[in-house]
């Protein structure tokens, strides 16, 4: 089989630092994948770029085909078969949201230019740079030459802290909680929904038995997570954020399992009444490097509620996205 070539933005930050040695080991495209790496970060950061190159040359990895780096998306961009968008601008003490809409909207607008004139049809794209799923949107609006379907978001990472939460909560392991689902944002109104979900084969709301904690401490908790990591850690997750980037590419590249759903923020096709082209996350499987949302949840008037709201914030990012 023929390397597949992916491409990394954002890949002298930390969560590249994380997930490099991740796909250069197989974890992303399984033990028989090579890999042509292509690295992209800002001018400012060659040093540092360089440097992340050197030691993925050093690591000596059996499934490395072919690594380059730079800053010129055009080049870095180019026929690439999947790309990790990590490269964006962080979030300053005082910044409002607005300006860091801004900021980023213009990186995701440059880089979807690049990627219309240099990407494949077949180059699929995550998008983890926060606020993710506007810039998914700002990204696939520049590069209408990609099919829309290959843009998606990450909310792997609250799907899979939605999963630890319970699994904790219950005694089980991670591996027995299965189809949990995000829905909404990659923020802290994103709604973490447990009522299709089971863990050891029944469904979750019986086996936890405590429908307050449920309604209530663990919805925030998957919530507002990621602030709970910078507050410890005074920095933003970023060994779980690349284990999730690389979770979502493998379903997403490789299929689901049987039976079992991921959480992929995608641009919507209507499903569950969420308005056309916004980019929401769903539970969704996948097969044949497509992603299908699942259909026919039954969806309770708190869920309904909780859905619109993450909608409601959703819509207001695009339209100040796009009101410069
Ligand atoms: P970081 O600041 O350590 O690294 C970001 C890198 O992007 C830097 O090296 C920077 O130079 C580079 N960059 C900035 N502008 C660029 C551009 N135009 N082109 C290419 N590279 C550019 O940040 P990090 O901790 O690695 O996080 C990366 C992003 O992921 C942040 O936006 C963060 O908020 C987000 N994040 C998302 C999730 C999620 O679940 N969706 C989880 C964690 C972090
Ligand atoms: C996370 O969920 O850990 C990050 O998106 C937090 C952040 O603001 O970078």
């Amino acid at each position: 089989m023929s390397a597949v070539k992916v491409g990394v933005t954002g890949a002298a930050g930390q969560i590249g630092y994380s997930i490099l040695p991740m796909i250069c080991s197989g974890q992303m495209l399984g033990a028989d994948t090579k890999i042509d790496l292509a690295l992209l970060d800002i001018p400012q950061c060659e040093d540092a770029l360089r440097g992340v190159a050197m030691e993925i040359n050093d690591s000596a990895f059996p499934l490395l085909n072919s690594l380059k780096y730079g800053s010129d998306p055009r080049e870095i961009l180019r026929d690439l078969d999947i790309i990790i968008f990590l490269g964006g601008f962080p979030r300053k003490a005082g910044m409002e949201r607005k300006e860091l809409l801004q900021k980023n909207m213009n990186i995701f607008k440059e880089q979807g230019t690049a990627l219309n004139e240099v990407g494949k049809p077949t180059t699929l794209c995550l998008v983890v740079a926060n606020p993710a799923n506007t810039n998914c949107l700002v990204l696939a609006h520049h590069a209408p030459n990609i099919p829309r379907k290959n843009f998606t978001a990450m909310t792997r990472l609250d799907h899979n802290r939605a999963s630890f939460q319970i699994a904790n909560r219950v005694g089980a392991l991670t591996i027995d909680v299965k189809n949990v689902a995000i829905w909404g944002n990659h923020s802290s109104t994103q709604y973490p929904d447990v009522n299709h979900g089971t863990v050891r084969g029944g469904a979750i709301r019986p086996a936890v038995n405590d429908d307050e904690w449920l309604n209530g401490e663990f919805i925030s908790c998957v919530q507002k997570r990621g602030a709970a990591i910078i507050a410890a850690r005074k920095l933003s997750s970023a060994m779980s954020a690349a284990k999730a980037a690389v979770d979502h590419v493998r379903d997403w590249y490789l299929g689901t399992k049987d039976g079992e759903w991921v959480s992929m923020a995608v641009l919507s096709d209507g499903s569950y009444g969420i308005d056309t082209g916004l980019c929401y996350s769903f539970p969704c499987t996948c097969s044949n490097r497509e992603w299908h949302i699942v259909q026919g949840l039954d969806i309770n008037e708190f869920s309904r509620d909780k859905m619109n709201l993450t909608k409601q914030e959703l819509t207001e990012e695009r339209d100040e996205a796009f009101s410069a």
